[in-house]
């Protein structure tokens, strides 16, 4: 396996997936490195639901792009979800790219530190993702129809307790790429500015 450092440095955004999918072993190991994430107070409320039956992952899909289809763009609105909007209107959006295994991660409602916390799990997973030769991505959509009646209704089917809301999500699967391993390019870093105080 790589370093750590490597494993970061390497680690990019997934969004075109192989049917292909994740051996259980492979699936436990990123599972269990999101599980090992720091939370405050040593908290671990974070809740992940892994989804891995193809039929529920296309049912969500539709229902995902049915109400972004009802969102219309408004001044102003964050870039990424403006263009999800937009993307919803057209034929094919599937929010998790067709990922083979899709980890919706929860946490408690009203627990001040459930971004920060539900964002070390995500950030555990797609390291380990990585260091697996495993594509993974970020998915904002469930968190951002978080309140949505109607997804709160598929979420709690499917194990979504009533006090826990979506935080983020992980799309995970074999890359589809040449090589079939995950673009590993780093992209420039121009932001994130560092003030050293010495
Ligand atoms: C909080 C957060 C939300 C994100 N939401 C999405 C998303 O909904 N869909 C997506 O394709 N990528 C999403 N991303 C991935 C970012 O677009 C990506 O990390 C960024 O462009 C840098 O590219 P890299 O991950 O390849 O280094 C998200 C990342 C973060 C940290």
């Amino acid at each position: 396996m790589m370093t750590v450092e490597e494993c970061i440095k390497t680690r990019r955004s997934t969004r075109k997936y192989l049917a292909r999918p994740v051996e259980d072993d492979k699936l436990e190991r990123v599972i269990e490195a999101g599980r090992c994430a720091p939370s405050g107070g040593n908290n671990q409320s974070a809740h992940l639901l892994v989804i891995k039956n193809r039929d529920v992952l296309k049912e969500l899909a539709v229902q995902v792009k049915h109400e972004f289809e009802q969102m219309e763009v408004t001044e102003g609105l964050y870039a990424s979800l403006a263009s999800a909007i937009r993307a919803s209107k057209g034929e094919k959006y599937v929010f998790h790219y067709d990922a083979p295994v899709l980890i919706v991660v929860a946490n408690k409602r009203n627990y001040g530190n459930s971004m920060a916390d539900s964002a070390c799990v995500l950030e555990n997973m797609m390291l380990m993702a990585n260091g697996l030769n495993l594509g993974s991505c970020w998915i904002n959509q469930l968190r951002w129809l978080s309140e949505n009646e109607a997804l709160l209704k598929t979420l709690g089917a499917l194990g979504l307790k009533e006090d826990e809301r979506v935080c983020g999500a992980l799309a995970l699967g074999y890359p589809d790429t040449v090589d079939g391993l995950p673009d590993r390019v780093a992209l420039p870093r121009k932001g994130n500015p560092v003030t050293v105080i010495a």
